[in-house]
């Protein structure tokens, strides 16, 4: 039988492992114990590394994951470089020099006990290559959180520091140059990404299976319907390692290519299930407005650049971010089993707390949201951070105007109910009203009474109630003229 083996520093190594050894684990074990376990639940990106990700056909993208979720099967036949690596590798020149993140690092005082380094510099590498950062290097300082060399800070924004403090880090950041054309890892983004590998490993207690094609995932979920799905492994992973689950069969996704296609029409946009959201976000380019604000609120890049929406809505959290945006799009799911395909909107496919209409051996193929999008559109997660936390409520609108009458309106809401909703009495009470100020009063009114909020360790149910209707009065601010109000975002 082949050897199973992974590519990590440029070196091939065996990965002959359990199904339940995560990626961490078993590059720890290859004696590369930069990265870290901070926290194993995708929080702090002490364990970060890169990762060879496809970007279209032909080139390679440098990808920051976080190493504590996947299993290291997950991994087989792929190129990893860990903070080891990235002092190896490039133009930086000799075996042992540093790399220009890890220069910067060090010289501008980005590192105290040294902790979440190896992490830092990883995620920071992935934005050093980055292909469009050389053309935002244009040595003007953008914002406080795009550099004057293209460095956008949110690249670090899963990652964290508990003793040097972000300044050091940041000037770090904004310090490090464009590749050099000697650097190897910037020339291994002219060439394709290993491709998925077909694996099939079976221990006493468990199996994983990376299927060839869809119709082989499909034949084989037909036969086990109780097999975990796993993509990008960011609520498995929490699962397995904070809440020790062991499922026996994991039938991995994240690389069919049927789940990865991005299609754009007159009328629609067809999302496959398995893209990560950072890979919709850059295919996308912003053509969905509202999609475009989801993006940076959800989660972390580390999480970004694993999760998908198939594993968003497979889950049916009743907080899912993609859910109350997707509901505003009026989107529709393409589910597929071995019987074929059929379509559901997404506003029929929750049925109660993490429940939905998938039948057994029934996956989510492909999300497809309607073409145009609304004139006016807006998602409001309310948490207790601005970026990297878990929503209290959710609210996205989707607006169309005629005149000063809203001629169509779809609300999407997350954390008020068992299930994502849309608020239809609301919808109803605006669509064909005048958008002034007393029908916004009106219908934020309305929008307060929707859902069935709770109390519990994030909000009481009388903020959730609060926020609904402030969600959409600003939302009615941010829709006039600009002169009219500067709403803080
Ligand atoms: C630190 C951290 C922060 C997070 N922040 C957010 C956040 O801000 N907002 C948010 O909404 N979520 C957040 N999450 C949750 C998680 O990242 C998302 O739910 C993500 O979209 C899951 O996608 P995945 O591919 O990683 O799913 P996986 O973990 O691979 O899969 C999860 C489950 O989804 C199902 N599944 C996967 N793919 C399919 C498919 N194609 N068809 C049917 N079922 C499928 C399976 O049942 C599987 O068990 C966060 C998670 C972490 C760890
Ligand atoms: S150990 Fe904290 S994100 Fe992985
Ligand atoms: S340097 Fe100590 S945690 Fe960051």
């Amino acid at each position: 039988m082949a050897r199973r083996t992974m590519t990590v520093n440029g070196r091939t190594m065996t990965v002959d492992v359990s199904p339940h050894v995560r990626l961490l684990d078993y590059l720890r074990q290859q004696g590369l114990t930069g990265a870290k376990e901070g926290c194993a639940e995708g929080e702090c990106g002490a364990c970060a590394v890169l990762v060879a990700r496809p970007d279209g056909e032909e080139r390679t993208r440098w990808t920051a994951v976080n190493a504590c979720l996947p299993p290291a099967l997950a991994y087989e036949g792929q190129e990893i470089v860990t903070a080891e690596g990235l002092g190896r590798a490039p133009g930086a020149g000799r075996e042992g020099d540093l790399h220009p993140v890890q220069r910067e690092m060090a010289a501008r005082g980005g590192s105290q006990c040294g902790y979440c380094t190896p992490g830092f510099v990883c995620s920071m590498a992935a934005e050093y290559y980055r292909p469009e950062r050389a053309g935002a290097a244009d040595g003007e300082a953008h914002s406080h959180e795009v550099g004057p060399n293209g460095f956008d800070l949110h690249a670090l924004s899963g990652n964290l520091c508990r003793c040097t403090g972000y300044r050091p880090i940041r000037d770090a950041a904004f310090a490090v140059g464009l590749p050099e054309v000697e650097d190897r890892l910037a020339a291994r983004r002219t060439l394709p990404a290993p491709p998925p590998l077909p694996t099939w490993v079976v221990t006493e207690d468990t199996e994983f299976v990376r299927p060839a094609s869809l119709a082989e995932l499909l034949d084989r979920y037909a036969q086990h319907p109780e097999a975990a799905l796993v993509a990008g492994a960011t609520d498995l992973g929490v699962e397995v390692n904070i809440r020790h689950a062991r499922p026996p069969l994991v039938l991995a996704v994240d690389r069919l290519p049927e789940l990865r296609t991005l299609d754009v029409g007159p009328d629609a946009v067809e999302i496959g299930a398995a893209l990560t959201l950072s890979e919709v976000e850059h295919g996308l380019a912003g053509r969905v407005p509202l999609l475009e604000e989801l993006f940076p609120q959800f989660a972390s890049r580390l999480i970004r650049n694993s999760a998908t929406f198939g594993g968003n809505l497979g889950t049916a959290s009743p907080i899912g971010d993609s859910a109350p945006v997707l509901l505003a799009l009026e989107a529709t799911l393409v589910l597929a089993s071995a019987e074929g395909e059929r379509e559901v909107p997404l506003a029929d496919y929750f049925t109660g707390y993490r429940q939905t209409v998938r039948r057994p051996g029934e996956i989510i193929r492909a999300v497809r949201v309607p073409l145009p999008p609304a004139q006016h559109s807006a998602f409001y997660k309310i948490a207790k951070r601005r970026f990297d936390d878990i929503s209290s409520v959710a609210v996205a609108i989707a607006m169309d105007l005629d005149g000063d009458t809203v001629a169509r309106v779809r609300i999407g809401l997350g954390g008020v109910a068992a299930t994502p909703v849309r608020a239809t009495a609301t919808e109803e009470l605006l669509t064909g009203a005048g958008w002034d100020a007393q029908t916004a009063a009106r219908a934020a009114a309305t929008l307060a009474g929707e859902g069935t909020p709770l109390d519990d360790h994030r909000a009481s149910a009388r903020y959730r109630t609060a926020m609904l209707e402030q969600s959409l009065l600003r939302f009615h601010a941010q829709t006039q003229p600009s002169e009219a109000l500067e709403v803080a975002r």
